[in-house]
């Protein structure tokens, strides 16, 4: 049987870069499933979906084929045949994410990529609903957080380091927090904790304290 670790959490809790160093750790695949719902998303912008138009995003979630792949151990996200890995990481394209992946068919279809990958795999698997709905049953589960301030300033020295010299800080503050009222109020999978999930608020820890925090409960397990 495969073992899964499932990490939950908001916006910029620095879900992925624990997620891949534990995964590299154990030489387990990481999947970020984040990625996903933004692949979706891009395609919904390229169609010329607005955020609002749910029924086109049913229709045309139809003709999105999302599947992942691994390139020298990076997960690649393939969209109809196309590598659009470079393209989803703005943050139009995880605006749209966050807003269209409350449509239960967008949900159900990448739900069932995921339980077939970590059916496959082991796995480290990071996302909003991972613990609760995708795999209630990993055999670890993390709900990662940290305050929203730290969070929002995390983002904002990712932008500098860019060379986004206009960053404001005080909006992205803003954007992180509708962004998790929106994912923790959503009907169908809404952001929240797992009965079961160890929870690690990272504001005051480095990534290499939570790598050994998540290490030590694959060990406990
Ligand atoms: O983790 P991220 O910022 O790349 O995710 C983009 C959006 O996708 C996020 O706002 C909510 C959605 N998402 C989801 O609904 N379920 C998941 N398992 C992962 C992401």
């Amino acid at each position: 049987m495969s073992y899964s670790i499932a990490i939950d959490g908001p916006a910029g809790a620095g879900k992925s870069t624990i997620a891949r160093a534990v995964a590299k750790e154990l030489s387990f695949i990481y999947v970020d499933t984040g990625a996903m719902y933004r692949a979706m998303a891009y395609y919904f912008l390229q169609q010329g979906i607005a955020e609002n138009e749910t029924d086109k995003i049913k229709n045309a979630c139809q003709h999105a084929d999302v599947s992942i792949a691994y390139k020298n151990g990076e997960q690649k996200v393939i969209l109809n045949g196309e590598d659009v890995t470079p393209y989803i990481r703005s943050e139009a394209v995880g605006n749209m994410a966050s807003k269209s992946s409350p449509v239960p068919e967008v949900r159900a279809k990448l739900t069932q990529l995921q339980k077939d990958l970590a059916a496959k795999e082991n796995v480290v698997m990071d996302g909003r609903d991972i613990g609760t709905c995708v795999l209630p049953k990993a055999q670890v589960k993390v709900y990662l957080t940290a305050s929203t301030h730290t969070r929002a300033m995390r983002r904002y020295k990712e932008l500098l380091e860019k060379g986004q010299s206009d960053a404001d800080i005080e909006k992205i503050e803003a954007d992180i927090e509708e962004r998790d009222y929106r994912d923790m109020h959503r009907e169908i999978s809404p952001l929240c904790q797992a009965k079961d999930a160890v929870l690690v608020d990272s504001s005051e820890m480095t990534i290499e304290e939570v790598v050994k925090k998540i290490l030590s409960l694959v060990k406990e397990d």
